[in-house]
């Protein structure tokens, strides 16, 4: 299928490119066009790239109502080559896919998913921030559009793409380990339920418990399983923990964990990283019982937006703390974070097909 697509002369531009100075932030800027393409009659269709602005819905679009709506994040990033390059797209095209099983999406071809992202940033190139450490953080999303309101699968959906010049998720980075509340009211997902995919609900559902935890001076939440005995993820990232003898453990996937792909480059990176990585049920009386005795010395978040969150210390609501270590960065995460993001900015071979 053929992206229909120019480049825009200067003067149509919503503003003029640039390499925006002082902070980017994450998420907050958005470069000139978007991509669409729609969902109807039984058929993807009309890919196309037009200037980014507002969309016309009608006020019955089953998205509103019932939360049809799916999203991924990916990063670009540009190398010494003077190239934007793509990182594990593939994987996040499986994942929406695997997203909109869950919600009865109908599935988009990967490779034009991918395509539709590149064709997109080809245009907008120029909006690629220039400072350290900064990214185009790359965002599709696909909702239901078409207005009825029995609770059904929608008939009609759009595929959105959209780019955010964006620096990091976290204000501190890497150089300052967050606090997480343990929450054992709040849950984000349950067995049989939408926890494993990018549903937008998820996120909604999320909220609640964020300002609980802003309350506790935390900056998110660690979920537990609804038993409130197993550690499951911190809804933005996955979580994971360092062992004494340096291996990572990144709880076990279920269906209410998302699959961050971050931690499944992780998993495939054990080699490069010098050390074991695996995945197994973290149940949380051991593992508050392992930091106090010292047998776990880092933990922290993996994802896309975030990449790798060093975790300092976790609150329970009940106001006890549990600090890991000596509450700093550690040296896996510095090193993790170092080869990840390395290889992510060209700096150190990644396996074929990682950067497109
Ligand atoms: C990402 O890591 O890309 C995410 O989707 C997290 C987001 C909710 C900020």
């Amino acid at each position: 299928m053929k992206i229909d697509y120019q480049l825009k002369a200067a003067s149509e531009r919503r503003s003029e490119p640039f390499a925006p100075e002082g902070e980017v932030g994450f998420g907050r800027l958005r470069t000139d066009h978007m991509f669409l393409m729609d969902y109807r009659d039984g058929v993807w269709q009309d890919p196309r790239i037009v200037p980014y602005g507002s969309i016309s819905m009608m006020p019955g679009a089953m998205c509103i109502h019932y939360g049809q709506s799916i999203f991924e994040g990916a990063k670009a990033f540009k190398h010494d080559d003077g190239e934007i390059y793509t990182f594990r797209l593939d994987k996040n095209a499986e994942r929406m896919n695997n997203s909109a099983d869950i919600v009865c999406i109908p599935n988009l071809d990967e490779n034009l998913q991918q395509q539709a992202i590149h064709a997109l940033i080809d245009v907008d190139r120029l909006w690629f921030p220039e400072q350290d450490g900064a990214c185009l953080y790359v965002r599709p999303f696909i909702f239901a559009t078409e207005d009825r309101l029995s609770v059904s699968p929608s008939q009609a959906y759009t595929f959105c793409v959209m780019l955010s010049p964006s620096g990091a998720y976290y204000k501190a980075g890497t150089d300052k380990a967050i606090r997480l509340l343990i929450t054992k009211k709040f849950h984000r997902a349950v067995s049989g339920g939408t926890g494993a995919s990018k549903a937008a609900g998820n996120y909604s559902a999320s909220l609640r418990a964020a300002k609980e935890a802003a309350e506790y001076g935390a900056a998110q939440v660690l979920y537990l399983d609804s038993t409130n005995t197993q550690l499951e993820e911190v809804g933005a990232m996955n979580h994971f923990h360092v062992r004494k003898d340096g291996s990572i453990v990144i709880p076990k996937f279920t269906d209410t964990i998302l699959k961050s792909i971050t931690s499944l480059t992780i998993l495939e990176l054990g080699e490069v990283l010098g050390c074991e990585v695996r995945q197994e049920t973290v149940m949380l009386n051991q593992f508050i019982a392992d930091i106090e005795s010292g047998e776990i010395i880092e933990a922290g978040g993996f994802g896309t937006a975030a990449v790798v969150s060093p975790v300092g210390s976790y609150i329970f609501e009940d106001g006890r703390i549990v600090t890991v270590g000596d509450g700093k960065v550690g040296k896996h995460i510095k090193n993790i974070y170092q080869v990840f993001t390395d290889m992510q900015l060209g700096k150190r071979t990644a396996p074929n097909g990682w950067l497109q």
